[in-house]
C-alpha cells in the first residue's frame, strides 16, 4: 500500500498525529499551508477560523505537489473547526475531488470536545465518497497526550496497512 498522509494543523495536534501516522505507514507527507495564515492563539484564532469554516471558505493554499498516480491510499488529517473540517482541508478536497475519487480514502480528525463525526461526514461528502475507509478521532493528542491515544493511533496504523 503506497500511502500519502495529507494534513493541515494550526496548533500542532494534527501535525503530531500525522507525523506518527506517516512514520508507521512508511508514507509520504503533504502538509497544507494557506497563503494567509490563521492566527494561532487568542480570540482571533477562534473568530477567524470559526468564521472561515462556517462560511465554507476555501483559503488559497501555498503551491503543493499531489502526484495521485504514486499512491493507493490517502489519509486526510485535520482539526475540527466549528463542527466542520478546518478550511484549508476543504480547499484541498475541493481542488482534488476528481482525483481522490479513485483512491482509498481515510481520515483523522482532532478536536478538543465534539463535532468530529459531523466534520468527517461533511468531508467525505465533499470528497465524493459515501464514507471513509477508516476514521480516527483524537482529543488534542499533542496538548493532552496519553497512552490510550497512542494505542488508538497504533491500531489505526494497523488497519490502514
Ligand atoms: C477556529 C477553531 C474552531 C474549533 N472548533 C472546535 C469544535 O467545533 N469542536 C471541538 O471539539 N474543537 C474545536 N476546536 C479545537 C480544535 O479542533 C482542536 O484543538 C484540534 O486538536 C486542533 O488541532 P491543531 O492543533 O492541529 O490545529 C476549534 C479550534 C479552532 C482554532
Amino acid at each position: 500500500m503506497r500511502s500519502l498522509v495529507v494534513s493541515y494543523s494550526l496548533t500542532g495536534n494534527v501535525g503530531w498525529a500525522a507525523g506518527i501516522l506517516a512514520k508507521g505507514l512508511g508514507a509520504k507527507q503533504l502538509c497544507l499551508e494557506p497563503i494567509v495564515s490563521y492566527p494561532q492563539k487568542g480570540l482571533g484564532m477562534f473568530l477567524h477560523g470559526g468564521k472561515s469554516a462556517v462560511l465554507g471558505e476555501t483559503p488559497v493554499l501555498k503551491p503543493y505537489v499531489f502526484d495521485a498516480a504514486g499512491y493507493d491510499q490517502v489519509i486526510l488529517c485535520f482539526p475540527v473547526w466549528a463542527g466542520r473540517p478546518a478550511a484549508p482541508m476543504l480547499t484541498f478536497v475541493r481542488e482534488q475531488r476528481a482525483t481522490l475519487q479513485g483512491m482509498r480514502l481515510s481520515a483523522l480528525a482532532t478536536q478538543s470536545g465534539s463535532g468530529a463525526e459531523k466534520a468527517l461526514a461533511r468531508l467525505a461528502q465533499e470528497a465524493g465518497c459515501s464514507a471513509f475507509f477508516r476514521t480516527l478521532i483524537l482529543i488534542d493528542p499533542r496538548k493532552r497526550p496519553s497512552p490510550e491515544k497512542e494505542g488508538q493511533l497504533d491500531r489505526f496504523i494497523q488497519e490502514l496497512r
